[in-house]
């Protein structure tokens, strides 16, 4: 399938979804279960920053970037129902917004950003490697680009009859068509990529990369111990399966 194709497919389906999502992804939380922005600062210093959400989603990493003093809030996202909400989220600010793909050209300009991050969201990406030429364009010299995105293996890992199993193969990267999302009957293209393809893609793009975390647990849930669940995101499976991983790296 044609990567104009998988976008077009992929937008109809975020249009539809995108309420579902509504603070969902959001810092600083970096995913489910995992380590917060609070607790691991990989930010550094928010204020006076210029900076641009990939996948902005409903808006409210952006506030979060707002209410700890960044200078300028810009975001991209592929569905329109999600830029309306993101604008409706940040309606007392002034947020530079695109509808837009994360791997196009769309005139953002280049050396400009402190800070480039990403909640969720880079992995929907159909091309990584243009993708991430793009956000080294964007920042400054030493800027910083920040991510998290679901675990590699987290999928493969299922929870089934009080144990864990592994299912399919995680060696095998390319591109899922899934029927629907989020109980919706609209198809979606979910890619697949091993955790080494984002650290070498990340190198190749030019970046030097500072730290990898594989999603532990927030102290948050110091104390609770979870019970068997096979729900697709649980404190039992985190535990033991990282969910989330985040990484920053700078140009
Ligand atoms: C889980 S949400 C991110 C939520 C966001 N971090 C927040 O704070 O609300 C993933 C987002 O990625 C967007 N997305 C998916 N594919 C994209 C692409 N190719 N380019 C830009 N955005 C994309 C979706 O529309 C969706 O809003």
């Amino acid at each position: 399938m044609e990567k104009t194709e998988m976008l077009k497919i992929n937008k109809n389906c975020w249009d539809l979804v995108a309420p579902k999502f509504f603070g969902v992804d959001s810092l600083p939380k970096y995913g489910p279960f995992t380590v917060t922005e609070d607790e691991i600062n990989l930010f550094d210093t928010i204020k006076h920053r210029k900076v641009l959400e990939i996948g902005c989603g409903s808006g409210h990493s952006l506030k979060y970037m707002e209410e700890n003093g960044a200078q300028e809030l810009w975001g991209i996202d592929l569905s329109s129902s999600q830029i309306e909400i993101a604008k409706a989220t940040l309606k007392e600010l002034k947020p530079r917004l695109f509808c837009a793909a994360m791997e196009d050209e769309i005139g953002i300009p280049k050396d400009h950003f402190d800070i480039v991050y990403s909640i969720y969201a880079l992995g929907w990406t159909i091309d990584l490697s243009k993708t991430l030429e793009l956000i080294y364009s964007y920042l400054k010299k030493d800027g910083s680009f920040i991510f998290s995105w679901e675990h590699p293996i987290y999928p493969y890992v299922k929870c089934e009859s009080n144990s864990l199993i592994l299912k399919g193969s995680y060696q095998k990267e390319g591109y899922e068509v899934w029927d629907s999302f989020k109980g919706e009957n609209l198809p979606i293209v979910m890619p697949r990529r091993k955790l080494s393809t984002y650290i070498n893609k990340l190198v190749e793009a030019g970046f030097k990369i500072e730290k990898v975390i594989e999603g532990e647990v927030s102290s948050e849930y110091d104390g609770q111990n979870e019970d068997f669940s096979s729900n697709y995101y649980s404190l039992y499976k985190t535990r033991i399966v990282p969910n989330t991983f985040i990484i920053k790296a700078r140009k």
